[in-house]
């Protein structure tokens, strides 16, 4: 794939994917996938640091195949596929993880979080998914990695394992930078504005790609608005109008001043409505043309299998030269 730069991302197929995810990440996927070597993953592996019904983890995860599809990523020019099927991201993991402290995995808001959300199950896998993480991005030596807000601490953590790694045995890992938008970063939970949407939680303030046009435009409706009526963006003081702002302003491709001009003295009834119309008519397409892909099991499997293979070309590449270099006997 001719000398492009290259790009990494995934997301986990833990729960429906979110208006959070597709803003905050998949569509700057779709707009980067033409400059770009593209490698997108349905990160299963992660998945599993929380409990999932095996069932439903299978049906997610081909679900979430069909939405990247429908989405406009295109199978021919991007590699796409599910991470349990490329061995390299868990055998350059353990790699990692003999250069990952402790200490700095400890400080990890998301470990952090999620420990005090499962205290039942505060396993080493939810200690270490950082690490495998970095190995995701490492293994395909990408340039850039684009994600929502609350990856930024994984790629530093990323970032700094592969220096490490790169002082004690030379130059071997690409250094990544985040790609994070300016509008969309951290789209938040229509009924609590101070709350990331969130795919584990299922809340009247969640919408996710897959849900039908009068579910969506309830949740716009019912959304959680600020005191006052003006149409002004201020994260502050107007969390809900501002997160209702962002997400029209992306769906509707127009600037966040544009908005405020639109919607100037208008009130917040109208405005909701035209946001959550703006919301249907970017969703209804992914929505039919992943509900028709995911009757054509065969065709998905098929991309699985593909993305898979194409994937593992680069990333074997990686693991052996780590391997090599770590002192592995070769055979
Ligand atoms: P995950 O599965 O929680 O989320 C997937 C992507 O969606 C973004 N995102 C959001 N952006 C804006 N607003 C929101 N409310 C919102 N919710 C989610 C996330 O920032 C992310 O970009 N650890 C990762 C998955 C991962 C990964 C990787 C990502 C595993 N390996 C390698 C990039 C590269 C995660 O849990 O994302």
């Amino acid at each position: 794939m001719d000398g492009k730069k290259v790009i990494l991302s995934g997301i986990q197929p833990s729960g429906a994917l979110t208006l959070g995810s597709y803003i905050g990440a998949i569509k700057n996927w779709v707009e980067l996938s033409e400059e770009y070597e593209c490698y997108y993953c349905i990160v299963d592996l992660h998945a599993i640091t929380v409990r999932q019904d095996p069932a439903t983890l299978r049906r997610n995860t081909l679900t979430q195949l069909a939405q990247y599809i429908a989405a406009g990523l295109d199978p021919n020019k991007n590699v796409l596929f599910v991470q349990s099927h490329v061995p390299a991201h868990t055998q350059l993991a353990w790699a990692l993880n003999c250069f990952t402290m402790f200490g700095e995995l400890g400080r990890m808001t998301q470990f952090k979080e999620k420990s005090v959300k499962n205290p039942e199950n505060i396993n080493a896998g939810l200690f270490t998914y950082p690490v495998l993480m970095a190995a995701d991005i490492l293994v395909y030596q990408a340039d850039l990695v684009p994600v929502g807000d609350d990856q930024k601490q994984h790629l530093e953590i990323t970032r700094d394992i592969a220096q490490r790694f790169n002082a004690a045995h030379g130059d071997t890992f690409k250094i990544p930078e985040p790609f994070i938008p300016k509008i969309g970063a951290r789209i938040m939970d229509l009924q609590e504005p101070e709350n990331k949407m969130s795919k584990s939680e299922i809340s009247a303030g969640r919408v996710c790609v897959g849900d039908r046009p009068e579910d969506i435009m309830r949740a716009f409706k019912r959304a959680v608005t600020d005191s006052g009526s003006e149409i002004r963006f201020d994260p502050e003081a107007k969390p809900g109008i501002s997160n209702l702002m962002q997400i029209y302003a992306v769906c509707a491709n127009k600037t966040l001043a544009e908005v405020e001009s639109e919607f100037s003295g208008s009130g917040y009834g109208a405005f909701k409505t035209a946001v959550g119309e703006a919301v249907v008519e970017t969703l209804r397409p992914i929505r039919e043309e992943s509900e028709r892909l995911l009757g054509d099991r065969a065709y998905l499997e098929k991309i699985c299998a593909d993305g898979a293979a194409r994937a593992a070309r680069t990333a074997d590449k990686t693991v052996r030269r780590v391997y090599k270099k770590l002192g592995f006997v070769a055979v």
